[in-house]
Formats: C-alpha cells, sequence, structure tokens
C-alpha cells in the first residue's frame, strides 16, 4: 500500500500498524487486588511477544512508583491515577501497539471515563474475576491482612467500593481457571482483533 505522508502532521496510526504487522488495541484488566491482572497481564504479553506483537504492559506498581507517584487511593486520585493512564494508552495506541493495562478502576465512572478516553472502539474490558474471599486467602503483598487491621486505608472491597462491571467484553474466572486457561481464553479473545489481515 502506498502511503501518502503530510509534511505538517506526524505519520499516522495506520503506517505504524502496518510497520508492526498488527492492529492495535488496549486489553483492559479490570478487577480487584490479588484477582491475577498482572500475572495474566504478564503469561499474555509474553505469549503475544513471542507470536511477533508489540505490547506494551501497564500496572499499579509501576506507575504509581513512576509517573503517577504523587496519588494515593481517595477516590479522585484513583480517577487522576486511571485518567493520565488512558491518556497514554491511547498514545500508544496510536504509535501501533498493542497496550495491557492491569489496573483495579474500581468504579463504573473510572472505567467508562478510560473508555471514553481511549475510544470505544480500541478498549477492551477484561474483567479478572475472583471473589475477594479468594483475594484475600492468597493475599500476595499482605495488604488485606493490613487493610483489616486497618494499618491500610481505603482498601479496595473493603473499605473502599468495587463495581463488578456490569458490561465487560470477557471475564476470566481465576478462582476456577489456571493461569493456562485463562490466558488461553484472552488470547482468542485478542488474536483476531490485533491481527493485520493481508
Ligand atoms: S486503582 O484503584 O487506582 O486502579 P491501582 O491498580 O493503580 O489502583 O493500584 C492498585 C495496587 O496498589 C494494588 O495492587 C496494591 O498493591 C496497591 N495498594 C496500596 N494501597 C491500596 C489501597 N488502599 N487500595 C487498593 N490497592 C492498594
Amino acid at each position: 500500500m502506498e502511503l501518502y505522508f503530510s509534511d505538517s502532521k506526524p505519520i499516522g496510526r495506520t503506517a505504524k500498524e502496518l510497520r508492526l504487522k498488527q492492529k492495535a488495541k488496549v486489553l483492559w484488566m479490570t478487577g480487584l487486588s490479588g484477582s491475577g491482572k498482572t500475572t495474566l497481564g504478564l503469561a499474555l504479553e509474553k505469549e503475544l511477544y513471542r507470536q511477533g506483537f508489540l505490547v506494551m504492559l501497564l500496572d499499579g506498581d509501576l506507575v504509581r512508583t513512576g509517573i503517577n507517584n504523587n496519588l494515593r487511593f481517595s477516590v479522585e486520585d484513583r480517577k487522576e491515577n486511571i485518567r493520565r493512564i488512558a491518556e497514554i494508552s491511547k498514545l500508544f495506541v496510536n504509535c501501533g501497539i498493542v497496550t495491557i493495562n492491569c489496573f483495579i478502576s474500581p468504579t463504573d465512572e473510572i472505567r467508562t471515563m478510560a473508555k471514553n478516553i481511549i475510544g470505544q472502539d480500541d478498549y477492551l474490558e477484561v474483567f479478572i474475576d475472583a471473589p475477594i474471599e479468594v483475594c484475600e486467602t492468597r493475599d500476595v503483598k499482605g495488604l488485606y491482612a493490613k487493610a483489616r487491621r486497618g494499618e491500610v486505608q481505603e482498601f479496595t472491597g473493603i473499605s473502599s467500593p468495587f463495581d463488578i462491571p456490569p458490561d465487560p467484553d470477557l471475564v476470566l474466572r481465576t478462582d476456577i481457571m489456571s493461569i493456562e486457561e485463562s490466558v488461553q481464553l484472552a488470547l482468542e479473545f485478542i488474536l483476531p482483533k490485533i491481527t493485520l489481515q493481508e
């Protein structure tokens, strides 16, 4: 395909997607702390990379020690956290890069904002679904125990809300499926959407 480049504009998304031989999307993983968002995101990123895709993975712990290190966990700060992530994701998507976001993104309002910023064609919502009892038993970071003791404030699911996503594009039940099964389902969902038709 012959592409026209304007002198006054940056090279567009389509040209970049062609260069990368992929279509860009944002896979937005939402779910409680300990539900498996980052574990699945990391496994999925590796599998997609192995299959030739260029992927960017963003997650709460990473972003909150960098660009968002001035934000905490009030409703307002979480909203600002997600607003910035959504804007950053839009930049990646416009560069043709498949972006996997692993953030609690706890409320309908926050997720709708992310969807509006990214654009509904590019925003694919995946609910990483595990009951709070399961997440609390896993307690990988010891934060649930701290939250129960009152040592961590505004903890999602305990002292801060988590709205069950009403209409996600995909649900992965990590309490009943293995990591491999969840990754397989996520792959079947995402591959047709990011594969460039020759
Ligand atoms: S979000 O609500 O703004 O989307 P985000 O995904 O960035 O949250 O960060 C969540 C991570 O921060 C958790 O996995 C956990 O490790 C840590 N964390 C620390 N304090 C809290 C808290 N009060 N509520 C939830 N997560 C917390």
